[in-house]
């Protein structure tokens, strides 16, 4: 596959998780239900609870930290912060000036985005297209979520589903053949209804009203969710696969988004991936939306799991709805 168009890599991946967990039994104390359903339906075990004195911001930065040290980069060397949240520390400022002033980070631009689950698949997305046209030497991507601050802890169709953390990567130029070699997103924002919280912005500004109709809270048709997650993450899977000229067995890894099992095991499968080659963590994490794939990541690489030379599949479905892939050969 070489040709000499210019690559973006993953240069390095670094990941945060607050030390606070909370397992599926706590939850059994709170809303009506049973570690058994949870395991059986979600895969989820336990995830991880940001304090009340953290915001996205304050594990952001370690995340990022770790990555740039792996990349051996300073922060003074980046020239672009690309941070995915839906739980911003404010509504403005950005999250990612929040980053970008505490590391240090004097000579980049910043600026948030709101993609849902699949914001670290868009972020590395726009900012390989920065580095494949030489506008961009350095670029850090996060994905953080501290979703405990907006999950109705007393509905369990929702509670026992999320957690807290982030994962970032540094990307710059590959310096083999290797790095992102293909990449898709899609939206379909007429079924944004399903997966939202609807309360706070310009459409529910905040009121007593609002409060009391619990409003300030994420809102999901799981079952609705379920099926479009499904579909198109195999479509974005398909799509850079085919883009790059692979087939699913070419797959050394796939990651997707840990929102279940159910649903990571059915893209597999119709990817023809083995689900030996899925990288599984939501276990331990819940889904932490723009945290899940870079934390996933993060964890792969520490586990052994990506070498060098491997093609690893990363795809995500999120709120809008939003859906992404990145097809990477890992240098
Ligand atoms: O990250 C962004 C994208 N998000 C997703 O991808 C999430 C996609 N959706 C899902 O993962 C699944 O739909 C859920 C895990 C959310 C739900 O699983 P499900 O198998 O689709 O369950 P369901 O919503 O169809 O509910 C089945 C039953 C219902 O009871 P009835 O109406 O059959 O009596 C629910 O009330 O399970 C009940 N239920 C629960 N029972 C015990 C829902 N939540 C719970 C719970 N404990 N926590």
């Amino acid at each position: 596959m070489a040709d000499n168009r210019r690559r973006a890599a993953f240069l390095g991946v670094g990941r945060y998780a607050p030390e606070k967990v909370l397992t599926n039994s706590d939850f059994e104390k709170m809303v009506d239900t049973t570690d058994e359903w949870i395991i059986e339906r979600t895969g989820v075990r336990e995830r991880r609870i940001a304090s009340d004195k953290q915001a996205a911001s304050d594990l952001a930065i370690p995340a990022a930290l770790k990555a740039l040290e792996t990349a051996a980069v300073s922060p003074e060397e980046l020239d672009l912060i690309i941070l995915g949240t839906v739980t911003p520390d404010f509504f403005f400022p950005s999250t990612a000036c929040i980053v970008q002033d505490k590391i240090g980070a004097k000579n980049a631009g910043a600026l948030d985005t709101s993609v849902g689950c699949s914001a670290f698949i868009y972020d590395c997305n726009i900012a390989s297209q920065f580095i494949e046209n030489g506008r961009y030497e350095r670029v850090l991507v996060i994905g953080v979520e501290t979703l405990s601050k907006i999950m109705d802890f007393t509905d369990r169709n929702t509670c026992v589903l999320f957690g807290d953390g982030a994962g970032a990567a540094v990307l710059g130029p590959a310096k083999r053949d290797g790095g992102i070699l293909a990449t898709h997103m899609k939206a379909d924002g007429s079924l944004g209804y399903l997966l939202e919280m609807p309360g706070g912005g310009s459409r529910q500004p905040p009121s007593h009203e609002s409060l009391e109709r619990r409003m300030h809270y994420i809102k999901m048709a799981g079952r609705e969710v379920f099926k479009h997650a499904v579909r198109s993450m195999v479509e974005a899977g398909r799509y850079v696969l085919e883009e790059a000229g692979y087939e699913g067995e070419d797959v050394d890894l796939l990651i997707p988004h840990q929102a279940n099992w159910r649903i990571m095991s059915s893209v597999a499968d119709k990817l023809k991936i083995p689900h030996g080659k899925v990288f599984v963590n939501l276990d331990k994490y819940g889904n932490t939306s723009a945290a899940s794939i870079p934390i996933a990541l993060s964890e792969a690489l520490e586990q052994g799991r990506i070498k060098a030379g491997d093609l690893v599949l990363n795809v995500a479905f999120g709120a809008g709805f939003t859906w992404a892939a990145n097809l990477v050969r890992w240098e």
